[in-house]
Formats: structure tokens, C-alpha cells, sequence
């Protein structure tokens, strides 16, 4: 078993922007604060998320570049920002989290702005951060929790290769209810996903 604080070190030097076809996952950055706003100031994204708030301000923003640039320094979690490759438009986040040395685990999330959805971009962006989990952090398994309704995130776990374990009963609170989620998870060990289709190229 890697020693506790092993994996933290791999995250603080873990080499980005990771890179796939069409999109790059680079660092949180102080210039992309005005584009957070932007596609964080329409509600759906804090409707399927556990901790991202709504309204969503500039102030929301900056603690965010500066927490996820401390997070990533010390190794604790690794949020990074989902950029389009052909412009480089700030497209949304990904991150790991609930970093465990102990059991090398992690959970994955993600969000993408409403005018990037349905192209694909967030399957490309959670794989390309699950194979890096898995090769470079040498993570042994990645759990994702989504809510029993949110279809395209179900859609994207399964695309990216992830398997139903069950239902956590009032796992979280979410305005002032308590919600069952969702959890599922892939092993370095699990195969990959099924081939796809070949879909449309935006
Ligand atoms: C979840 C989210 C990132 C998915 O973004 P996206 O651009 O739709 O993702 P992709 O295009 O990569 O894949 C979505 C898949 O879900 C499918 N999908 C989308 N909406 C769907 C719906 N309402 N019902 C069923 N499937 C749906 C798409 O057809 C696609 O499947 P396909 O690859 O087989 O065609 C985006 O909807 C989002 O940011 N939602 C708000 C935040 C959020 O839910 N984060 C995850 C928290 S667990």
C-alpha cells in the first residue's frame, strides 16, 4: 500500500494541461474568472452539484482559483478547467477529490456550460482525467455520485467506462432536503468502455 501521503505528492506534480482530441484540462486560472461567471450564472449547473452555489459571483469565482491553486500545490484535490482546443474557450471543470493515499481513491466531478453541452466534450474531459488517475496518480479506484435523475451524468459515467454500485440512502443535503444519490465507480483493473459509435464533430 502506497504510504498515505504518497499520492498527494503525484497530484502536486502531475504535469498539465492533459490533453485529448478536442479538449485540454489546464489549471484554474485568475483570467478565466469573468468565463466562470458567465457559465455558472444559469442555475442548472448548481441543480445537479453538491457544492457549486447559485447565484454564482465573481468573489465565488476568484476563492474557487484560489482554493483549487492551493488544493493542487498541496496535493489535496485536483481541479482543473475544461478549455476547447481549436480556441481555447472555457468551456467548464473537472476535478478529483476525496483524495485517499491510504486506499488510493478519489471522486471524479464535472460540469460543462450549458452552450458546450451535448457534443461529447464531458465524456472526453472525465476520460481523459480518469486515465491520468488512473496511469500518472496511479489511483487503484475512482468513485463518481450523481443524483438518481441527472440522466446525462449517468450517461457520461457510463460512456467513460464506470459501473453502478447502488443507491447511498440521504446521502446529502441539498436545499434543506435530504437526497439519495447515486454511486459509481471504475477500478484500474475494470475494462475499459465499449467502443463507441463514431457522433458528430463540433
Ligand atoms: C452532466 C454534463 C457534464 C453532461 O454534459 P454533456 O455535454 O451532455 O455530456 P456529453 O455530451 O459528453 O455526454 C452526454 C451523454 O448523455 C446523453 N444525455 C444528455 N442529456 C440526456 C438526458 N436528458 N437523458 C438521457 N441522456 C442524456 C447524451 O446523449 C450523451 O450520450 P451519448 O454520448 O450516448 O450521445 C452536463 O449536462 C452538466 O454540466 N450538467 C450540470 C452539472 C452536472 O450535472 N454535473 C455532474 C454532477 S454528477
Amino acid at each position: 500500500m502506497a504510504r498515505p501521503d504518497a499520492l498527494s505528492q503525484r497530484v502536486a506534480h502531475l504535469r498539465v494541461p492533459l490533453r485529448g482530441p478536442r479538449v485540454a484540462l489546464v489549471p484554474t486560472e485568475r483570467s478565466f474568472v469573468p468565463e466562470y461567471v458567465r457559465l455558472l450564472s444559469e442555475p442548472s449547473v448548481a441543480r445537479w452539484t453538491l457544492r457549486i452555489p447559485y447565484p454564482y459571483s465573481a468573489r465565488d469565482a476568484r476563492q474557487w482559483v484560489a482554493f483549487s491553486a492551493k488544493n493542487r500545490r498541496t496535493g489535496s484535490a485536483l481541479g482543473l478547467t475544461i478549455v476547447r482546443r481549436t480556441d481555447g474557450a472555457v468551456m467548464g471543470g473537472v476535478g478529483l477529490h476525496h483524495l485517499d493515499g491510504g486506499s488510493e481513491c478519489a471522486e471524479v466531478g464535472y460540469w460543462l456550460g450549458k452552450p458546450f453541452r451535448g457534443h461529447g466534450y464531458a465524456t472526453e474531459a472525465v476520460s481523459i482525467l480518469v486515465r491520468a488517475g488512473f496511469e500518472r496518480l496511479r489511483l487503484h479506484r475512482i468513485e463518481a455520485l450523481v443524483l438518481p435523475r441527472n440522466l446525462a451524468s449517468r450517461r457520461v459515467l457510463s460512456r467513460c467506462g464506470f459501473r453502478y454500485e447502488g443507491r447511498i440512502r440521504d446521502e446529502v443535503q441539498k436545499e434543506g432536503r435530504w437526497q439519495t444519490t447515486l454511486l459509481f465507480s471504475r477500478l484500474v483493473t475494470d475494462p475499459g468502455p465499449p467502443r463507441r459509435r463514431s457522433r458528430p464533430r463540433a
